[in-house]
């Protein structure tokens, strides 16, 4: 024990005198060093500035610097600040991954590279330097990535019937966040019904993930464009085409026709159906299926059974689509007595079925002479009326109309005032008419 004691008193003695010649030796050392090495230590290593934090969009190069003074016999060391893993030391990099670097310049600056960043770089790094206490400083990197729609789970195109309701979404990933805006592809409205509500809003584009859409109708049938855009070109879109399902309505502006025989007379027929109809032309006495069956009148009588009419010498048959609606046209050419009667317009698609009546007759025209009061009348109604109040000359009103080939009279007479009328009505008031 005594041993030891006096073991431990030399081990001072001899500790304290090498202390009192170090300082004495350090006292003759250069003024600027002299604060320091007064207390006996080598200068403390220290930060100058800051990190800057950064953002660069993915796929450049990320640079994150880190500038030390005083570093001395001290190391500089870069580590994700997530999980602690240490990238490099000094410039040596110790992690398994080729993207990334240290370059040190000017004796005091470490640099974090990163090649071809990704969004998983994104995130805080750390330059640590292994004083005792350890010093620290943190950088933060921000990966910009330009937007991307995720097509699973996004709309698909969509077909609903009208009435129903449907949602249409784009869901889109990025850095800063996309917001998504939906436009139309035709550039018409987008119509948008407040839920539980009758009122209907109208915007060029709407903004927003999910485009919801209730109680539709047909004409917000179309294509719709999600676009998905934030600060990183380029913008992103994504087609989605919405179609409503409704049944065939039929509709003939004109559906009582008079004609000079010899002439071509066109008949016509406006069709709205979605999916696409199959459309076609009868003639003859045949009543629509959801029929009226009264009695067949003179027109019918030499005709029960329908013809389906084909183009061809005497007919020729011509739709025209756009969208939902269509016009299907008839011309009978070289009108003849055969061809007074009746005509049908059908169009059926898996939803249903419509069809347009059509009445043919003959209009009786002495050229030359003046048409009776009674022809007049029954034949040329409001036309004539109109023409005798301008020109003064009703004798005119029948060669002016034989001139033109494609001979089309309406008998405004007998015309609803307001023609959306659609087949059944109009069969109908033929009827009624007829019969009178
Ligand atoms: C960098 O970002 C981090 C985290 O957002 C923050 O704590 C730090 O203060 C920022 N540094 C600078 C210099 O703005
Ligand atoms: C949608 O957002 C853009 C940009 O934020 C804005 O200019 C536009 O007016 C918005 N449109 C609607 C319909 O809110
Ligand atoms: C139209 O004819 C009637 C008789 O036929 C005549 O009285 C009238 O003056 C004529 N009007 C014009 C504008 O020529
Ligand atoms: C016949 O009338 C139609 C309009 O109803 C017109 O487009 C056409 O050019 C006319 N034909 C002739 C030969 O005058």
């Amino acid at each position: 024990m005594a041993t030891i004691c006096r073991v431990f008193a030399v081990w001072i003695t001899l500790s304290v005198a090498y202390l009192m010649h170090e300082l004495q030796a350090s006292s003759s050392a250069t003024s600027s060093q002299q604060d320091a090495n007064l207390q006996g230590v080598e200068p403390e290593p220290e930060f100058e500035g800051t990190i800057a934090n950064v953002t660069f969009p993915a796929g450049r190069e990320a640079l994150l610097t880190c500038s030390v003074k005083n570093l001395g016999r001290y190391k500089v060391g870069w580590l994700r600040a997530s999980d602690q893993t240490v990238l490099a030391l000094q410039g040596r990099v110790v992690t398994h991954n080729n993207r990334i670097s240290v370059v040190h310049e000017d004796m005091h600056t470490w640099r974090l590279r990163i090649k071809q960043i990704r969004e998983s770089d994104k995130g805080c790094y750390m330059c640590q330097i292994n004083s005792s206490p350890m010093k620290k400083q943190i950088g933060c990197i921000d990966v910009q990535v330009p937007p991307d729609i995720i097509n699973e789970e996004s709309s698909a195109d969509i077909a609903v019937q009208e009435g129903e309701d449907a949602s249409l979404t784009c869901r889109a990933t990025g850095n800063p966040i996309p917001r998504v805006t939906w436009r139309r592809e035709d550039g018409e409205m987008i119509l948008i019904r407040k839920a539980g509500s009758r009122e209907v809003s109208k915007a060029d584009s709407y903004n927003g993930t999910s485009l919801k859409l209730s109680r539709l109708e047909r004409r917000q049938m179309g294509a719709y464009f999600c676009i998905a855009s934030n600060d990183v070109p380029p913008a992103v879109s994504k087609r989605v085409s919405l179609s409503v399902h409704f049944a065939p309505s039929v509709r003939a502006p004109s559906q009582l026709l008079g004609a000079p025989l010899g002439s071509d007379v066109q008949l016509e027929c406006q069709v709205e159906a979605s999916p696409a109809p199959v459309s076609y032309w009868l003639k003859g006495g045949r009543m629509p299926p959801n029929g009226f069956t009264g009695s067949t009148t003179s027109l019918e009588s030499g005709q029960p059974r329908p013809e389906m009419l084909l183009d061809g010498p005497k007919y020729g048959i011509t739709e025209q689509r756009s969208g939902y609606r269509g016009v299907m046209r008839l011309v009978v050419r070289a009108f003849s007595h055969t061809d007074v009667g009746t005509y049908h317009c059908v169009s059926t698609n898996s939803l249903g079925r419509a069809e347009g009546t059509l009445r043919l007759y003959e209009i009786k025209i002495h050229p030359g002479s003046v048409a009776s009061e009674d022809e007049q009348a029954n034949f040329i109604g409001g036309l004539a009326e109109a023409a005798r109040g301008r020109g003064n000359s009703s004798a005119n009103l029948p060669q002016m109309m034989i001139s033109n080939t494609t001979f089309l009279l309406m008998t405004t007479l007998w015309m609803y005032a307001a023609s959306s009328l659609f087949s059944v009505t109009t069969t109908f008031t033929s009827l009624r008419i007829l019969q009178s």
